[in-house]
């Protein structure tokens, strides 16, 4: 079969988009690097076939996105910061929900492999990421999104969830709460485990504090309502005066039902802090305080990383937002 530009890529050790440099723009890569290029083009004997490549390039104006819960506004949010930057650059996002499913999250990536899409964005459900780096390995651009893994080659685009744990529970502790629950999901989300480490730095700060850990099978409102009754079934000394959850729909749940189900009030019995800052987080019934995330930018920028991939071009590896206290009345005093 025909070498494709993949296979020159992979036999170079350069991107797709480098091999399309020096085929269309050598003056934007180093002389070294068209002279490799072009040794493994004659070795392999590529063509470059421009209907295909049209073909191709008609065909595949698309970026695959996988999110790990599109019902949670904070990944709506991301795919719409996505979509809005891929359209400037005449591409569409093929989106793809795993619901914190690796099984789910392998399917799509299998889908738009075939589907040949020019790069794929995604929130990894586990460390595992042996596809993720084959699908690289092939030539697919791969940039994470709201997730680093230490020591691989993928660029990515994330908050620094330790700091934003470490904010949650540094404020919990300074209007002088001291029993502190963190309410997450489960710890092989590499979110809920850095959000934890944060709280728990904090915490180790204040030697009169402890911090329990209430650990979910994943952050819903329904699980959060769960906790909450949970809680709720405690002799009351032994309920925390403060719960940080690890996402705004555990903490939408929780608070669902401290106020329909109990004389327990927010925050002057528990005092209560989300994270995301999704929109919902301002409307409910006590306004939630929670640890903001750029969610919009998050998905733009990762975007603009896969698209400087594509165009050979050089750049920021790990981008890194820091996280924002947001103080509303389920915090305050
Ligand atoms: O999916 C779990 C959480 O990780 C989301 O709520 C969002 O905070 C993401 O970073």
């Amino acid at each position: 079969m025909a070498a494709s530009v993949r296979d020159v890529a992979r036999a170079a050790g350069v991107s797709v988009g480098t091999v399309s440099n020096v085929l269309n723009h050598p003056g934007r890569v180093s002389p070294q690097t068209v002279e490799r290029v072009q040794a493994v083009i004659a070795e392999l004997g590529f063509v470059r076939n421009d209907a295909a490549r049209q073909l191709r390039a008609g065909r595949s104006r698309s970026i695959g996105l996988v999110v790990l819960d599109i019902g949670n506004p904070f990944f709506a949010e991301v795919a719409r910061g996505a979509e809005a930057r891929a359209a400037e650059a005449g591409m569409t996002v093929l989106l793809g929900n795993s619901d914190e499913s690796a099984e789910r999250e392998r399917a799509h990536l299998e889908l738009f492999r075939e589907q040949r899409v020019n790069g794929v964005l995604v929130t990894p459900t586990t460390d595992d990421i042996a596809l993720l780096r084959a699908l690289q390995a092939g030539g697919v651009p791969i940039i994470l999104v709201d997730r680093e893994v230490e020591g691989e080659t993928f660029a990515s685009v994330a908050v620094d969830d330790v700091e934003g744990g470490r904010l949650a529970a540094s404020h919990l502790l300074e209007i002088g709460r001291r029993r502190l629950a963190f309410v997450g999901g489960p710890r092989s989300i590499r979110q809920v485990a850095d959000r934890l480490a944060g709280a728990q730095a904090a915490v180790a700060e204040h030697p009169d504090a402890a911090l329990e850990i209430v650990e979910l099978p994943a952050l819903t409102v329904l699980h959060g309502r769960a906790a909450g009754e949970q809680i709720l079934a405690r002799p009351r000394e032994q309920r925390p005066d403060a719960v940080f959850a690890a996402n705004d729909l555990l903490a939408v749940g929780l608070l669902q039902a401290f106020a329909l189900l109990s004389e327990v009030r927010v925050p002057e019995d528990i005092a209560l802090i989300g994270y995301d800052d999704i929109d919902f987080a301002a409307a409910t019934v006590v306004p939630l305080s929670s640890i903001r995330q750029p969610a919009h930018l998050i998905g733009a920028t990762a975007v603009d990383l896969l698209l400087k991939d594509l165009a050979g071009g050089g750049h920021e590896r790990a981008v890194r937002f820091q996280p924002e206290l947001i103080v509303r009345e389920s915090t305050a005093g």
